[in-house]
């Protein structure tokens, strides 16, 4: 039986791939303008790293974590997300201490997470994240948020919604909660297994229950807007006149609750809708945290970051029928006639190369006319026909595929022709 790929993975192949590195370069060109720096970390990292810094009481922990025990009895895990990486990497190589503060960092690559895939929910799916650390300025949540939003304007995506809120601070987040447990204690029992399990855990995530969505105390769950101190609440002011300032649009929803366990003030999701969309419509999500520095043993130090996957942005951008950059074309394609000429296209193509021309050739000892479907297919800008008599004059045919413009030149002057031809032609 041949072996398939696993479920919730998928190959990218030539053809799509492009899409991808275009996503990719402009997050990057993006990220360069806001003066954020690109870190890399490992693909696995210790569980423990996970389980405090993502938080014990999380979906993520408790059901989706790639865990495995290794030959030297470690518990490792493949990361599920970037941020509790990131931290961890500010702390051990004391990058707090660096001149330059705060830190403005990037990322991308893939995460891990054993969920029931679908569309747009992978088991393997790339992040691209940033993450602020080291400032409590509220300018730099609408920093990040301009970040994000001016890359998704950038990439053509249309109908794109910030959804904002505010977890508070400890004390305000610990007056909700204690809100929260008295409004739902007396009726838990009309609850999922789970949400029982969070009632005195981490009773926040009952809100983003999908079982009980419909329940009525969901409906007047006390809201976390009205438990914000003066602090928090001036906090979250701030940060929205930033948005107004900069003129991102945005709506608050007090009921956005985040999966993770590490949000404190400014919580948010990016929604885009299209048609055929399917049924998740969120690309991108983030918050400030507090205490998550410190839990990974570092001094206490604030931090604010999103992260979004690239199989989301495809899909809307797919969805709307974005213009999506194909593969690019080649520039020359050399076809031999003779077996002195296909020698010397090896030593030409080479030189092509080398002067920064896209080329290749055929390795499959094709007839004539196959070498030139083969150019046709690769769409060459350039097809040059090489016989064994034009070697032994010193010339090369050159034919400009798309005008049929064909002309002798000079074996000696090829390569320039072509190099001068392909800055021309751009
Ligand atoms: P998250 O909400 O768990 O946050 O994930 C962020 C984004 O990753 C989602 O909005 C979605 O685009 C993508 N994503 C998550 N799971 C999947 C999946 N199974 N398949 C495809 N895409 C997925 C975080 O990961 C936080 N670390 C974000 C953050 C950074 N907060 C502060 N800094």
């Amino acid at each position: 039986m041949s072996i398939q790929i696993p479920r919730g993975t998928q190959d990218i192949l030539p053809g799509e791939v492009e899409l991808w590195q275009y996503i990719e370069e402009k997050a990057k060109d993006v990220c360069r303008r806001y003066n954020y720096h690109e870190i890399r970390t490992p693909i696995f990292e210790h569980t423990d790293l996970f389980q405090r810094g993502v938080g014990d009481t999380t979906d993520i922990v408790q059901k989706e974590m790639y865990t495995f025990t290794d030959r030297g009895n470690r518990s490792l895990t493949l990361r599920p997300e970037g941020t509790a990486a990131v931290v961890r990497s500010y702390v051990e190589k004391k990058i707090y201490g660096q001149p330059n503060q705060p830190t403005k960092l990037y990322y991308t690559g893939p995460m891990f997470r054993y969920e029931r895939p679908q569309s747009g929910r992978m088991r393997q799916f790339v992040q691209f994240g940033v993450e602020a650390l080291g400032s409590q300025d509220p300018a730099i949540d609408a920093e990040v948020l301009a970040l994000v939003m001016s890359l998704y304007e950038e990439l053509g995506l249309k109908n794109v919604k910030l959804v904002l809120n505010s977890l508070g601070d400890k004390e305000s987040r610990e007056a909700h909660r204690q809100a929260l447990i008295d409004h739902f204690k007396p009726s838990i029992h009309e609850f999922c297994d789970d949400c029982q399990s969070r009632l005195e855990k981490n009773p926040l995530r009952i809100l983003d229950c999908k079982k009980d969505r419909e329940h009525p105390l969901m409906k007047n769950a006390p809201s976390i807007l009205d438990y914000l101190n003066e602090e928090s609440r001036t906090y979250f002011s701030q940060v929205k006149n930033y948005l107004d300032q900069l003129g991102i649009d945005y709506v608050v929803d007090p009921t956005l609750v985040r999966g993770l366990d590490y949000y404190y003030h400014t919580a948010f999701e990016i929604m885009a809708e299209g048609e055929g969309f399917g049924a998740i419509t969120t690309l991108c999500g983030g918050g400030r945290y507090t205490g998550l520095v410190e839990e990974i043993g570092g001094p206490s130090t604030p931090g604010i970051g999103f992260a979004f996957s690239i199989e989301r942005v495809i899909m809307a951008l797919k969805a709307q029928e974005q213009a999506i950059p194909s593969a690019p074309q080649l520039d020359c394609y050399l076809v031999s006639l003779g077996d002195a000429a296909k020698e010397k296209t090896v030593e030409l193509l080479y030189q092509l190369r080398s002067a920064g021309v896209s080329a290749d050739k055929d390795y499959l000892d094709k007839k004539m006319k196959a070498q030139f479907k083969a150019a046709d297919r690769l769409q060459a800008r350039f097809t040059a026909i090489l016989g064994d008599d034009e070697l032994s004059q010193g010339k090369i045919n050159v034919k400009e595929m798309e005008t049929g413009e064909q002309r002798e030149v000079e074996l000696t002057s090829f390569i320039d022709y072509i190099k001068e031809k392909k800055v021309g032609g751009k």
